[in-house]
């Protein structure tokens, strides 16, 4: 497959994005020109232009830099949660293959576009067909959301892959590799992308801090780790919606932006619930859900995580963690958070009493 001519179609074409020039152009509409890019969400604005810029998933990068300087692209599928660099990471590789002007070499479809199957079929169609400026070279087809694809669908596409294998290479993106069909699957060279460790979410946001000027407290910077859980667009987003509203951007700032409630309110709620009078808790509970805007979901995903670290006895855990779960599934179908919350605040007495008698 590596023949001579292949080869000169790589050293013509790949160090354009090597080079110091095309490095500093990147570099450029990310950072030298921020006043340019003022309503860009910082997602975007600070999407890694290179493939060194992407944190984590070094084995990933080094593999497929392996693959384009032998120019043995495989089809990829990239799977894993939301906000890890999936979409980054193939965006990059173009940029590495094709240079700044990658952008006329890609077809970025949605596989969840409800136009279905035959319009991908035809776009891919026209696409590959499309005089490329590379007698040699291949396009690159980024199909984000497979996972969303009907059976039906993903038999289809997996036909299109093989007829148009010649000349375009596919890139796969979902979150849930095992909704692919294994017929795809094993068409295709499989990464997963976890989510980001929090050290490199940090490294990252940090650069973001810096750059926007952002006056981001210590706290304020823990508490939007812990709630980005390796979801790096989610940290972006917030960091963004904070800095927005708000000076400085602390503890209580994020929690705002976020309707997550604070965990200091969670304690209060827990502990009132667990030792004041029915009707205190109840007025307690209610002010403060008025006056942080929260929903009883919010502060039930909140005491899951509280109840963790509390000295129950184990039968009134599991009294309690199944009142909870039972709960939820009532306000999902539609139950009134009035009354889901007289339940509860009932089951958190009956748990005391289960904990002091056994
Ligand atoms: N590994 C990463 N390195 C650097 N930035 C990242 C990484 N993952 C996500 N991001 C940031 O989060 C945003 C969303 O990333 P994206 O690649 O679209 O995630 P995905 O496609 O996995 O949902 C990007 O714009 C980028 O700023
Ligand atoms: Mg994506």
């Amino acid at each position: 497959m590596v023949t001579d001519g292949d080869t000169q179609m790589v050293d013509a074409t790949f160090p354009a994005s090597s080079t110091s020039k095309g490095k500093g152009k990147g570099k450029a509409t990310q950072h030298d020109h921020p006043a340019d890019n003022d309503n860009l969400p910082w997602v975007e604005k600070y999407r890694p232009v290179q493939l060194d810029d992407v944190v984590s998933h070094k084995d990933i990068i080094s593999t497929i830099e392996r693959f384009i300087e032998k120019n043995r692209l495989p089809h990829l599928l990239f799977y894993g949660p939301p906000g890890t660099g999936k979409t980054s990471t193939i965006l990059a590789v173009a940029r590495r293959i094709y240079g700044a002007d990658y952008r006329k070499q890609i077809l970025e479809l949605n596989a969840s576009d409800e136009r279905g199957i035959d319009v991908v079929r035809e776009q891919v169609k026209q696409f590959a067909e499309t005089r490329t400026l590379f007698a040699k070279g291949f396009k690159l087809i980024i199909l984000d959301e497979a996972d969303m694809m009907t059976q039906q669908a993903q038999a289809a596409l997996r036909r299109i892959i093989e007829q148009y294998t010649k000349n375009v290479r596919f890139c796969i993106i979902c979150n849930y590799v095992n909704k692919i069909t294994p017929a795809i699957q094993s068409r295709c060279t499989r990464f997963r992308f976890s989510p980001l460790p929090m050290a490199q979410v940090e490294r990252r946001l940090l650069t973001v801090v810096e750059a926007e000027g952002v006056n981001l407290t210590t706290d304020g910077k823990k508490a939007l780790l812990k709630l980005s859980k390796g979801d790096m667009r989610r940290a972006l987003n917030v960091l963004q919606a904070c800095h927005a509203a708000y000076d400085t951007v602390g503890e209580t700032e994020v929690y705002n932006c976020t309707g997550s409630p604070h965990p200091a309110d969670i304690e209060s709620i827990v502990n009132s619930m667990l030792s004041d009078e029915f009707t205190t808790s109840y007025q307690m509970i209610t002010k403060l859900k008025t006056e942080r805007g929260l929903a009883l979901q919010d502060l039930i995903t909140g005491a899951y995580e509280y109840l963790d670290g509390l000295d129950l006895k184990a039968l009134a855990r599991i009294y309690l963690l199944d009142h909870l779960a039972t709960t939820e599934h009532r306000l999902a179908s539609g139950g009134s958070e009035k009354m889901q919350l007289t339940a509860l605040l009932g089951a958190f007495k009956n748990a005391v009493e289960l904990s002091a008698k056994a």
